[in-house]
């Protein structure tokens, strides 16, 4: 089955009202490949999430960076998948490295928000990754299929799920992984998904990279046959995140 390329573009904690205006006016105006070819979705923080999606191309749509793990309630700071619907927002990133990192975000608790983030109809960018300590100790592809893992024992319907490996290595660092090493590792989780989950999952799930990707290294990078797109930090705040979405063709 064909895999449309994706990109996303995570904001992160970036923008005040005025920034956030201009980069959809610069996405807005740009000209890039159809809805056909390339899912541009773009995850802006949750003060922005209806101002973007208020003001943004109809072919591009949005994302929130996270969402609680269940229904809910008495949960002070957080939101809710059912809020996310509730505003017409439909992608939502879960597990990203900073959250795991930073807020201690376990394998377990990443399966369980993606699983319950899909049953309210949303669709779901789940990020998995290797530390540099890890790479180095020959625990990649140990690590990635441990957090692949947490995920397949928690949700059984792939087709809203975008896997995005994303080695902690390569964030925000400058260090891209060579086209290589993320064509070994997408290559690697496709096998894993076959042996794991089924040949259809793995034949039709997207795995994109994320990692100082930008407009100088995405062409090479998206010539790899399963590297399916992208998830943008830096570079998606700036013009060049266009050159990115134009690496789908
Ligand atoms: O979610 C995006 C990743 O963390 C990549 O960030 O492109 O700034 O390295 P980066």
């Amino acid at each position: 089955m064909a895999r449309k390329f994706f990109v996303g573009g995570n904001w992160k904690c970036n923008g005040t009202t005025d920034e956030v205006k201009k980069i959809v006016t610069i996405l807005n105006e740009a000209e890039v490949p159809s809805e056909d070819v390339v899912e541009v979705v773009v995850s802006p923080p949750f003060v922005f999430l209806t101002l973007v999606k208020s003001l943004l191309r109809s072919d591009f749509h949005v994302a929130a960076q996270n969402c609680w793990v269940r229904k809910g309630g008495a949960f002070t700071g957080e939101i809710s998948a059912e809020m996310l619907v509730n505003l017409g927002i439909p992608w939502v990133i879960i597990g990203h490295s900073e959250r795991r990192a930073l807020l201690n975000e376990s394998n377990e608790f990443v399966g369980d928000k993606v699983a319950y983030a899909l049953s309210r109809g949303l669709k779901v960018i789940a990020c998995i990754g290797e530390t540099l300590e890890q790479r180095e100790s020959g625990l990649t592809m140990a690590v990635v299929a441990a957090q692949t893992k947490a995920i397949t024992e928690k949700v059984t319907n792939w087709e809203n799920v975008v896997l995005a490996y994303e080695p902690v290595w390569a964030i925000g660092t400058g260090k891209v992984a060579t086209p290589a090493q993320a064509q070994e590792v997408h290559c690697e989780l496709r096998k894993w998904l076959h042996d794991n989950v089924g040949a259809e999952v793995a034949a039709s799930t997207r795995i994109i990279y994320g990692g100082s990707v930008n407009g100088a290294n995405c062409k090479e990078l998206a010539a790899q046959p399963d590297v399916d797109g992208f998830l943008v930090g830096g570079a998606s705040l700036k013009p060049e995140f266009i050159d990115i979405i134009k690496a789908a063709t």
